[in-house]
């Protein structure tokens, strides 16, 4: 943490008169970016929970906990995020292990899973779930889900065992836990796998359409007796169809052709996203995830689906659904260490979450499994990682503070373009008016190198962003930063002077003494607001005319909530 002094250095260095240093030698401010007064139509607006996740199915229980044992560091966690967005994370159990989990009434046990290294060593391909793994849906208070039913396996064992864990999931998840359901994980992925292939190379759009309306219906039928509240019309509703992505095997164009939404039951569509995988050759940091031009290639494929569903006709109900990533990090195969788990890529989450918003995808569920690389925590001690708050979860911190109370709030979320890959800025307006900027610089800057590249009389570079606001009487801006010691560090990481470790206080806001924190910018006469932004590291200025939501007033030192 020594070198966070140096960072402050750095920033009355970027005040005075000196020319800024970067590692190429040159000086390259960015020049006034024109900021509108009003959000354009258009803009994102993201719905309740916009920050959610997706828990591995076979995690699930780690992340939890048990009514015994409940898991109160991720209900912590799952807080701080509630807080700032004005609903707790909604939670989506699913991902591969979702298709590999087959009930069996008789285990006491919520679950026994098999590893087979071979295909994966980082959760089992033989699954058996029993009814105490319901009981993980009961730990978090005021937290709503997405309950995985797995339509891969096709024994007749495990189909029984789907349609004989309804009632065990519905009285978990009844009384207003349940948000939606869902009925098997990446299904444009079952002829391929390299997990396993789970139906035959004729299996088309139309067979897939069959199946889930099939059993979407025969797990209705079986709710009706145990939960009727939950089987009726009103209740009973889908995250569908899941898929991995846009170009597979099966198309999802074709899909909602061939009828998926036939019964009017499907609320939300969902699709899976990944930047890269984690041993595609030439994927680093900076090329891959440190930079915005990367998200704008990924996501545009599913901007491009998502027009063409609400262009079918209106019968086939996709017309005017919200889209979402229901399963999304940044390296498939669970991320890469170095890469995955760094405090580059919670600043590539920034970006990829508000690029999302951006453009109307509307919530994104970031997936996360016990010792995974890209998790945002992990939520019990093993033998691979040990239980805590890891990186990628102070960008989702960012990204929650930079939205505000969505709920009472409701913010309109546009892009300010920059010249560099390695950089994204973006406006939050609320009630018509702009409440806020975000500046994500995504240069690397490698503390592990810091003796080799930089020296005392070089300090961390820090690049200057200067934004040409519309009219307006400002006073004081007040700036929040997301900082660490550089892209590749895993800890020592604070939001506005905030840590959120497992060490400190079981995941519970701590303020540190030891981080700058308070700092406020002045708008010139001009109109112009000039910030300073060290090298891999965020700001989220605020402009004190917007009260309301999380702005200005709640930020006393030691007062009142910690938001
Ligand atoms: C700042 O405080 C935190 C929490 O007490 C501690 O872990 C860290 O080492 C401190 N950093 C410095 C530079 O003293
Ligand atoms: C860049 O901004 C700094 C202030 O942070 C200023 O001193 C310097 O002159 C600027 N450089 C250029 C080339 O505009
Ligand atoms: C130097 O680096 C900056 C920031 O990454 C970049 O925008 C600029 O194009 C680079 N200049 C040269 C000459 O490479
Ligand atoms: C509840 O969790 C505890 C701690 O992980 C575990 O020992 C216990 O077996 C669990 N209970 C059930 C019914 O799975
Ligand atoms: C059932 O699953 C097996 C693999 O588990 C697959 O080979 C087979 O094609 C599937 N059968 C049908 C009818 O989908
Ligand atoms: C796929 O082919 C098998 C025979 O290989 C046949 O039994 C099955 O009905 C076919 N399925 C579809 C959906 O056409
Ligand atoms: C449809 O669901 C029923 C259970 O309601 C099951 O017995 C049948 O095999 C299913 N048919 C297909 C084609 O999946
Ligand atoms: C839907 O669920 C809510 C909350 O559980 C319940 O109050 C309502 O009665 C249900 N609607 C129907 C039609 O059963
Ligand atoms: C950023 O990603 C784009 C798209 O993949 C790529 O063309 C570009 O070279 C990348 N930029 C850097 C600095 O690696
Ligand atoms: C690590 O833990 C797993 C599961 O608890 C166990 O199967 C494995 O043998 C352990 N590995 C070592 C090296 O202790
Ligand atoms: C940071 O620098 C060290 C030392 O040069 C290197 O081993 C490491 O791979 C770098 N990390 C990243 C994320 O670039
Ligand atoms: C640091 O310097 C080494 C050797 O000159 C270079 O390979 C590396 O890319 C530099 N790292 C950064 C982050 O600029």
């Amino acid at each position: 943490m020594a070198r966070m002094r140096d960072v402050w250095l750095a920033l009355g260095l970027a005040h005075g008169s000196c020319a800024l240093w970067t590692p190429n030698g040159s000086s390259n401010n960015v020049s006034a970016v024109a900021v509108s007064a009003v959000a354009p139509t258009g803009a994102g607006v993201p719905l309740p929970a916009f920050v959610s996740y997706s828990i591995e199915f076979s995690s699930f229980p780690d992340f939890a906990g048990n009514l015994s044992s409940p898991n109160t560091f991720s209900n912590n966690l799952l807080n701080n995020l509630g807080d700032l967005t004005g609903t707790k994370p909604f939670i989506r159990v699913g991902g591969n292990t979702q298709d590999y989990a087959v009930f069996n009434s008789s285990i006491a046990v919520a679950e026994i899973g098999i590893v087979n290294p071979a295909i994966s060593p980082d959760y089992p391909t033989t699954l058996t779930i029993g009814p105490a793994y319901f009981e993980s849906y009961q730990t978090w208070p005021n937290t709503k889900f997405i309950h995985g039913f797995n339509l891969g396996r096709n024994s007749t064992f495990a189909r029984e065992g789907l349609i004989a864990s309804v009632p065990y999931a519905c009285k978990a998840l009844q009384g207003g836990r349940l948000l939606h359901w869902e009925l098997g994980n990446e299904p444009d992925l079952f002829k391929t796998s390299a997990q396993g292939i789970v139906r035959p190379s004729n299996w088309t759009e139309q067979s897939y359409v069959n199946e889930w309306l099939n059993w979407t219906r025969a797990i209705k039928a079986a709710m009706t007796g145990p939960c009727p509240d939950l089987a009726s019309s009103q209740n009973y509703t889908y995250y569908a169809p899941s898929f991995a992505g846009t170009s597979n095997s099966l198309d999802p164009i074709r899909t909602w052709e061939d009828g998926l939404d036939t019964d009017k039951d499907i609320a939300v569509i969902t699709t899976h996203n990944y930047i890269s995988g984690a041993t595609v050759p030439g994927v680093t940091l900076q090329g891959t995830l440190m930079n915005h031009t990367s998200n704008v290639v990924s996501i545009a494929k599913q901007l491009n689906e998502s027009r063409l569903l609400r262009g079918l006709p209106a019968n086939l109900g996709s017309n005017n659904l919200p889209f979402i990533m229901g399963e999304t990090n940044s390296l498939y195969n669970q991320g890469r260490p170095g890469l995955s788990n760094t405090f580059g890529a919670a600043l590539w989450g920034i970006d990829f979450n508000l690029w999302c918003a951006t453009n109307n995808i509307s919530r994104v569920h970031m997936h996360q499994g016990t010792n995974y690389r890209y998790q945002s925590w992990q939520p019990v001690d093993t033998n691979i990682t040990s239980k805590g708050t890891k990186a990628p979860y102070y960008g989702n911190i960012a990204v929650a503070s930079f939205l505000g109370n969505i709920v009472t709030s409701t913010p309109s979320i546009i892009n300010l373009p920059l010249p560099n890959d390695e950089e994204s800025a973006y406006a939050a307006y609320v009630n018509g008016s702009l409440a806020r900027l975000i500046v994500v610089n995504m240069m690397s800057y490698n503390a592990t190198d810091y003796n080799s590249n930089y020296t005392d009389n070089y300090p961390r570079p820090v690049q200057q962003y200067t934004f040409q606001l519309p009219p307006g009487n400002y006073g004081a801006v007040q700036l929040q930063r997301l900082m660490a010691n550089g892209s590749d560090a895993i800890t020592g990481i604070t939001f506005d002077g905030y840590s959120f470790n497992y060490e400190l206080d079981n995941g519970m806001p701590v303020l540190l003494g030891n981080v700058t924190r308070g700092e406020t910018a002045g708008v010139g006469r001009n109109g112009q607001l000039s910030v300073d932004v060290p090298f891999s590291s965020a700001v989220i200025v605020r402009f004190a005319q917007q009260s309301g939501g999380n702005g200005w007033s709640g930020h006393g030192h030691g007062h009142g909530p910690w938001w």
